[in-house]
């Protein structure tokens, strides 16, 4: 009997109940199937947590609490409101603006996880740099399609290091494409050590240059990561 209950489990993929249905107490036949149910959907849950955390492929460097002190969220948002995607349910993007180490992919990641581990949700973390790789490669093995269906599948894109490295031409249209597939469909949070002004040097070209800017600024918040003013300070305070 024992084997069957196995062989039936497996069938059904009840993996908890197959491993530990002997080891539920229960007082009558209710009790004992509410318990294995119960946990055959915590396991579930959990399972698919892990599933969600690791093809989100977040950095997982960052072990310290977050410092909000140096960080402007502007009005009407909280830090709450951040962590817990509050703008994903509003497709808002993000774009977090400051100079190097302040904190833009601590906090992005942070975002990513607490709403995977809150909320279930889908989230997918690039540097700028390996999307454009990945999209030219896809591109070039005739993927681009089932790569867009991945990215329709999110509710967060996470895009690090816009403007670190100006992009090719074909690079800057396939960004721009994964960008308008996402407008007012996903959020998208951009970590830019650069101001709008400036993301020409990144496209190359000052017409899909404003479009980029067009669609990831409508609907969406800067929040500002004031650690440049540091850098100034420290490189002044060098000079004298
Ligand atoms: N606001 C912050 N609170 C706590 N640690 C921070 C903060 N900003 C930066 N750090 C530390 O500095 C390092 C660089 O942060 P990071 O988010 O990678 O910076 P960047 O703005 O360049 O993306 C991190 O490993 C983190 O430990
Ligand atoms: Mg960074």
């Amino acid at each position: 009997m024992n084997d069957l209950i196995q062989q039936y489990a497996k069938r059904l993929k009840l993996s908890w109940i197959r491993e530990h249905y002997h080891e539920v107490n229960a007082r009558n036949y209710e009790e004992y199937l509410l318990k294995l149910f119960e946990q055959e959907i915590a396991q579930r849950e959990k399972r698919k947590i892990n599933l969600l955390l690791k093809s989100a492929t977040l950095p997982n460097k960052y072990g310290k609490t977050f410092d909000w002190k140096d960080i402007e969220l502007g009005q009407g948002i909280t830090q709450t409101d951040l962590l817990d995607g509050k703008f994903i349910e509003r497709k808002e993007n993000l774009i977090f603006y400051g100079g190097v180490g302040v904190g833009k992919t601590y906090l992005s990641t942070l975002i990513g996880l607490n709403v995977i581990r809150k909320y279930g949700m889908r989230v997918k973390f690039y540097t700028v740099a390996s999307l454009v790789n990945q999209l030219l490669e896809a591109n070039e093995k005739g993927l681009l399609n089932k790569f867009f269906k991945q990215i329709e599948k999110l509710d967060l894109l996470i895009l690090d290091e816009l403007g670190y490295i100006p992009l090719h031409k074909q690079g800057a249209e396939l960004l721009f494409q994964v960008i308008s597939l996402c407008y007012e469909q996903k959020s998208i949070i951009v970590t830019t050590n650069l101001q709008f002004g400036q993301w020409n040097h990144i496209f190359g070209d000052p017409i899909l240059t404003q479009a980029v800017v067009d669609r990831l600024i409508h609907h969406s918040r800067l929040i500002l990561f004031k650690g440049e003013s540091h850098r100034l300070r420290e490189s002044v305070s060098n000079r004298y």
